[in-house]
């Protein structure tokens, strides 16, 4: 299993630890523990069989940040995120990170390796839906190199909301 910190060397300046998201795999661990952010984030969450999709190449992936569980038991997913790829778009299914690991970067870091897994894909571009009112994740793509490229009126349900539609080139 992947360490998600990285010990800094003598002299770093790098306050915040630095964060590595490793690929999402088929297994109960990663599977059950997005599964489980999806319910704790989502009104209508992806199952852990749904969430499959994104461990299949050439259709979708998906990246998961862990952290250290009881001694003996495998490190917990944390946060989580999925993108699916058609041709030379990709798309953000979701991103989703545990209420005890908010505002730590661990969405930011979600996000970079998803689009720098578009980039090594050679991907043009990367869109995304997101609720109107989802202030914390607009701006999360917003700093991550997203813009806002249209608004699908009524698209989410439970409850029902506009969607606000970012794109993200890729350069
Ligand atoms: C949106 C979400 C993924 C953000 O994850 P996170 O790990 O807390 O975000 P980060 O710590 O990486 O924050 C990166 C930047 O996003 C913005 N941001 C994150 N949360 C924010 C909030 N509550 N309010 C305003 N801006 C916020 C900030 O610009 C932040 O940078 P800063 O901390 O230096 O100010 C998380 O709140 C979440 O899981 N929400 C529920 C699920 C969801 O809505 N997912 C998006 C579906 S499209």
């Amino acid at each position: 299993m992947t360490d998600m910190y990285n010990t800094p060397a003598a002299g770093d300046k790098i306050k915040k630890p630095k964060l590595h998201p490793a690929r999402m795999q088929k297994t109960p661990a990663h599977l059950n523990g997005a599964a489980e952010l999806e319910k704790l984030c989502f009104s209508s969450p992806w199952s852990a069989s749904s969430l499959e999709l994104l461990t299949n190449d050439g259709i979708g992936v998906g990246y998961v940040l862990t952290v250290p569980a009881a001694p003996g038991a495998e490190p917990t997913v944390a946060a989580y995120g999925g993108m699916l790829i058609t041709v030379d778009e990709g798309q953000i299914t979701n991103v989703a990170v545990h209420p005890d690991h908010r505002r730590k970067g661990f969405g930011a870091a979600i996000v970079r390796a998803l689009l720098r897994h578009a980039k090594d894909a050679r991907l043009e571009s990367v869109s995304l839906e997101v609720r109107a009112s989802n202030t914390a994740a607009i701006e999360l793509y917003k700093r991550a190199g997203f813009a806002e490229a249209g608004r699908r009126k009524g698209f989410y349900t439970k409850p029902t909301e506009d969607a606000l539609v970012m794109v993200c080139k890729i350069k």
